[in-house]
């Protein structure tokens, strides 16, 4: 099985007093888990992202990211980020196509599509974000939504190893509610099936996670589908000692 992928996704929270006090809380359970094939990654507010890299920078096998980027390198784009930016930061992955930004910032495919090629033009891992609101999945839409998405959002050519993707039902984002285990193994193996047939991409080349309401209680019956090679984390990331616990987990699958 390959590497165990736990994403953090703070969105739009925290301090430089939360963000100490935060990774310190998780830092046992995320260095251990690092040792045992599961790999933490923090994607914290663009301000904080310095403060995390020196304090994560000599935890082994820690990923650091950030949740957009700008999809050109540089210009007159006032308050933007660049990829290049981030890298010069630290960052190794930049989380890009978060519903959030589809829906507040009209983000369409085509936009994303030029981000996930600016973060490989400058050495970062995207984590493509794809996923059906309710009303498309009560009409029988969400795979073509979601095979829509991937198809609008990847370039044809140059895709990295391993290319990840998280699976994150609107619905089910910050809701409490999830999808049921089938549905998520059924739409993870839709996704592999997908980048296969149209994109040449092996199952082994791929990370498919799953977000949406991923809490402790949960995160061991979502780790014992193999067809789930990690989790977004939003809420649940902001407290140290449940995001250890769902660390753990993915450390013990
Ligand atoms: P949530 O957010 O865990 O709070 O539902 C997940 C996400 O939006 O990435």
């Amino acid at each position: 099985m390959p590497q165990t992928i736990i994403a953090a996704n703070w969105k739009m929270h925290g301090s430089q007093g939360m963000t100490a006090e935060l990774l310190e809380g998780v830092k046992n359970a995320a260095v251990d888990a690092g040792g045992r094939e599961a790999k933490t990654i923090f994607c914290p507010p663009y301000p904080y992202i310095a403060q995390v890299y020196a304090t994560v920078r000599d935890w082994p096998f820690i990923g650091l990211g950030a949740q957009d980027c700008h999809i050109e390198d540089r210009g007159a784009f006032t308050g933007d980020v660049s990829a290049g930016m981030l890298k010069d930061l630290g960052c190794g992955y930049v989380i890009l196509g978060h519903s959030e930004r589809r829906k507040h910032y009209h983000e369409t495919d085509g936009i994303i599509k030029g981000k996930v090629e600016a973060a490989l033009r400058n050495g970062l891992l995207p984590i493509l974000c794809v996923g059906e609101t309710l009303a498309e999945r009560e009409e029988g839409k969400a795979q073509s939504v979601v095979e829509n998405q991937l198809l609008g959002g990847l370039p044809d050519a140059g895709l990295p190893n391993p290319l990840i993707v998280a699976y994150e039902p609107v619905w089910a984002i910050g809701t409490g509610k999830t999808p049921s285990l089938e549905d998520i193994d059924e739409m993870h193996h839709f996704i592999a099936k997908v980048l296969e047939t149209k994109k040449s991409i092996e199952r082994n080349r791929l990370a498919v996670l799953y977000g949406g309401s991923v809490k402790a209680a949960k995160a061991a019956e979502l780790f014992s589908l193999e067809s789930v090679n990690g989790v977004l984390v939003g809420g649940a990331s902001l407290e140290a000692a449940e995001f250890s616990a769902i660390i753990k987990a993915a450390a013990e699958r």
